[in-house]
């Protein structure tokens, strides 16, 4: 298949481009689109053949299900069953936004969106160019991050071309994700809401309109229990480079690693950036949660091609701001060191 990239105006969306993606979508083909978080591999949620070749570009697992993409609240019933009360609530304060609300799933939906089960997860991106796509197409659209399974997630369209080059029909590029990093998942099907994956969106945000969210147990601890969400995998969004994540030990890491003759990025937090190392190339981060997500992948992407032995990464603190990023962190990590 060959794969065209084009690019788009994100403050003004070039309505001929929008149309032929839409066209894309609307014939079954897979389309990439950037969305407020990460880029999507966008496909029609009512065709399971569209929507199986999204997990056949990705290579991923049959039990992980998909987000839904929708332009407005209202369309949530052409994929959901129900519509609780603390979805509504939510859906006002934050949609467009990066909150996913996990749903009883419409009967009519195909089963391979939702992994076969009973709930379907629905988002409506802060995206123009995402949203005129879902408008022009008028359709639900399924899309996954637009990364091969368990690598890091794609925030320009260079990253997608550079893991589904040759799987995917079309690449809109519309310049980098500003987010950075995916949306909070959130189940609402429950009293009280729970949730399944700490993203963008803050808990104390959402907590803020609906009260207590519960959680799985060890989230907030140092050491990340997999969520009670399907396809959660503990090994996720990590990059080729060997990945190792620090707290206190970080000198020392870098100490060892270098002796044995590795050439090192080192990405602090609150330790020096210089530790007097050759060999060890300093990445400063924002100290700031927000900034830190916008610039995570795109940072992971750019040393993974910068040919290094490992990346130590001092890990920011275990509060709940934080959560989503050490959540991908220690993902991250997972996979480097088995
Ligand atoms: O920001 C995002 O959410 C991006 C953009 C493209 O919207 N999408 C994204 O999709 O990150 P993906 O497939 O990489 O992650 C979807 C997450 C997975 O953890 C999956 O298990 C969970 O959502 N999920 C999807 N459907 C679900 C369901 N019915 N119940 C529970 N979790 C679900
Ligand atoms: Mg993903």
């Amino acid at each position: 298949m060959q794969t065209e990239i084009i690019s788009v105006d994100p403050r003004s969306p070039q309505p001929d481009v929008i149309a032929r993606a839409a066209a894309v979508l609307q014939r079954g083909g897979l389309v990439a689109f950037p969305t407020e978080t990460v880029y999507g591999l966008g496909a029609n949620a009512l065709d399971p053949v569209a929507v199986a070749k999204i997990f056949a570009a990705k290579g991923r697992p049959a039990n992980n299900p998909i987000i839904v993409h929708i332009p407005d609240a209202a369309s949530v019933e052409r994929v959901a069953a129900a519509w609780p009360e603390h979805a509504a609530r939510l859906a006002v304060h934050f949609w467009p936004g990066p909150l996913t609300l996990v749903l009883p799933k419409r009967r009519e939906l195909p089963a391979v969106v939702t992994a076969g089960g009973p709930t379907v997860a629905v988002r409506v991106p802060a995206n123009p160019i995402a949203l005129e796509l879902l408008r022009a197409a008028d359709i639900p659209v399924a899309a996954p991050s637009a990364n091969l399974s368990s690598e890091l997630s794609p925030t320009r369209a260079e990253h997608v071309h550079r893991g589904l080059a040759g799987r995917v029909d079309l690449i809109l590029d519309g310049g980098p994700a500003a987010g950075g990093i995916e949306s909070t998942v959130v189940d609402v099907t429950r009293t009280p809401p729970r949730l399944l994956r700490p993203g963008l969106l803050h808990p104390a945000e959402i907590e803020r309109v609906i009260g207590s969210l519960a959680r799985g147990s060890a989230i907030a601890s140092s050491d990340l229990a997999p969520l009670a969400s399907p396809g959660m995998l503990a090994r996720h969004y990590a990059p080729k480079t060997k990945l190792y994540c620090e707290n206190e030990a970080a000198r020392e890491r870098i100490e060892a690693l270098a002796a044995r003759g590795d050439r090192l990025a080192w990405i602090p937090f609150a330790a020096p950036l210089d530790l007097g190392q050759p060999n060890v190339h300093a990445v400063p981060m924002p100290k700031d949660p927000a900034g830190y997500a916008a610039k995570l992948y795109a940072v992971l992407h750019e040393l993974d091609e910068a040919n290094l032995t490992a990346i130590v990464v001092e890990l920011p603190p275990a509060t709940d701001d934080w959560l989503a990023i050490r959540d991908r962190l220690l993902r991250a990590m997972q996979r480097a060191s088995l």
